[in-house]
């Protein structure tokens, strides 16, 4: 088959969450299964540095009555391993961040990301792509399926190409006022409820579900909650009415860089034999970077993500201040950035509690990896979560994930129980609420394993980094999908 990615994101080259990493990887797996995969997506400031070559196509879309031109480069990264399309205009994507510069939204988002959906679609003829699928996520190309449901479809080359449209994050809808309508080339007829609008507002993720030949989100346990409220962030019904088309598939993870025998950014290499030295080598250079005291018997809990209402970083501040204050003996490790206030809280915390508290606000891949390399336990307290994969890398390297049970969590971390402990499938724990009871008892289950019980401690390592979360299942399963929905809908 011949697919066609279109993401606003994908690792190395553009990064801000896990929808880089998955449009980085994805690709890689669909290509080993035997298919022609191309990505396309802007050309952004940070994918400057990979190189490329100019494609000499010239590209021009009529945007709110203007004629706006671009083009596209190409470029190979070994990383991906597909050839990369990126969109070039500089004064849309030549730019600080991605959506955003100081935690503030770019105005003009939904003019950039309406300019990168017709480039998607533009790329099909100007480059001469064969394509089958266009594979969207997320609501920067939501509006994809609508034109080529409305417009590309009737032309020669688009006759048969079906839209399968993957939502990573709900609560993101690229919500912008009505008036924007009139960017998107479409006919103020879709501007309806049924259709475009929600809420007097034009959305794009709902455009996306709407039009798209199929929808998938990152779990099926995800897939589930996003069909009533308030997981579906008021989109409930639209999904429910989408329900035969809409699959849940689990996210895997890129294993050629989470790899703890080979990852280039930690201290002791490991498998899940020579685990003990290794991950103990991790774990002293983990405390020895952060300025912690160097004691390889103090379990060390780490947090790594964007710093946001999602991932409840509130309620561990609140869990560490009680601790700390207990005077109990655990050191902390945390890594992100995002809110402004949640970052000086955090900052406060470190600087109360040095001998127990390290915490790094910025972006960095190399402590995100020494921090899940070289932690006992990785906490995830998420409001909700879509699939995660922080807590897939941490089953990788040994680190035991206590997480809130919400959307793909649940589908991925197998909670100890009677049960799990007696077939040995127990690979983490899981609490039921998100609250600081919930959360408290999430952390100190974990604590009582790992002091009291730690041949089920080792166990539970060994479980999870033996556990197949490559890629390779995951990408079998769109392959069907996409299959399913070349022959759902009568082709014209
Ligand atoms: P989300 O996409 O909601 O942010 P995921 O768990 O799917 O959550 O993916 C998050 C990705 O972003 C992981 O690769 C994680 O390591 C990375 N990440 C998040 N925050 C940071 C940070 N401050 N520094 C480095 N990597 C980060
Ligand atoms: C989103 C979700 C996260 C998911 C990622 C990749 O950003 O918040 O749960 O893992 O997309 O699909």
């Amino acid at each position: 088959m011949n697919i066609l990615i279109a993401s606003s994101e994908a690792a190395p080259l553009a990064k801000t969450g896990g929808l880089a990493d998955v449009c980085g990887a994805l690709p890689k797996a669909l290509a080993q299964l035997g298919h022609q995969v191309t990505l396309i997506l802007p050309a952004y400031r940070s994918t400057k540095k990979y190189p490329s070559e100019p494609t000499g196509v010239e590209l021009r879309i009529w945007i709110g009555g203007r004629e706006v031109r671009g083009t596209y480069r190409k470029c190979v990264i070994p990383e991906i391993g597909v050839p990369v399309y990126l969109v070039e205009h500089d004064s849309y994507f030549d730019r600080d961040g991605l959506y955003n510069s100081n935690n503030e939204d770019y105005g003009d988002n939904c003019e950039r990301f309406v300019f990168f959906s017709y480039a998607v679609l533009e790329a099909v003829r100007l480059l001469d792509l064969k394509t089958d699928i266009i594979h969207l996520n997320d609501w920067q190309t939501g509006l994809v399926p609508a034109l080529q449901s409305i417009y590309y479809r009737d032309y020669p080359g688009y006759e048969k190409i079906s839209t399968l449209f993957t939502i990573h994050n709900i609560a993101y809808q690229g919500v912008f006022p009505a008036a924007a309508m009139s960017l998107t080339g479409l006919h103020w007829k879709y501007f309806n409820w049924l259709q475009m609008e929600c809420y007097d507002h034009l959305n794009l993720l709902k455009t996306g579900i709407v039009f798209s030949d199929g929808i998938t989100t990152v779990s099926p346990n995800y897939a589930r909650e996003i069909t009533s409220s308030p997981g579906g962030c008021g989109l409930e019904a639209v999904l429910r009415n989408r329900r035969d088309v809409l699959w849940g598939i689990t996210n895997g993870i890129d294993t050629d860089e989470w790899n703890p025998e080979t990852d280039p950014f930690i201290e002791g290499h490991f498998s899940v034999e020579t685990r003990g030295i290794g991950k103990l080598q991790s774990k002293l250079a983990l405390q020895n970077q952060m300025d912690l005291p160097q004691r390889p018997d103090v379990p060390v809990i780490g947090l790594v993500g964007r710093l946001t209402e999602q991932k409840g970083f509130d309620l561990a501040v609140e869990l560490i201040y009680r601790k700390a204050a207990s005077g109990e003996d655990v050191q902390w490790v945390l890594l992100g950035s995002g809110d402004p206030i949640l970052e000086n809280r955090l900052r406060e915390l470190a600087s109360r509690y040095s001998q127990n508290v390290a915490v790094s606000i910025r972006y960095s891949n190399e402590l995100a990896h020494q921090i899940i390399a070289g932690s006992d336990i990785f906490l995830m307290p998420s409001r909700f979560e879509p699939c995660g994969l922080t807590q897939l890398y941490s089953l990788r390297y040994g680190t035991i994930p206590v997480v809130h049970a919400t959307g793909g969590l649940v589908d991925t971390v197998t909670d100890l129980t009677p049960e799990t402990e007696a077939d040995k499938t127990a690979n983490g724990i899981r609490f039921c609420h998100a609250d600081i009871q919930g959360i408290t008892w999430g952390i100190d289950s974990a604590l009582d394993v790992y002091r009291n019980r730690p041949e089920l401690w080792s166990q539970m390592q060994d479980t999870g980094m033996t556990l197949d979360i490559s890629w390779t299942q995951s990408a079998q399963k769109y392959v069907d999908i996409y299959q399913k929905i070349r022959r759902i809908r009568p082709r014209k």
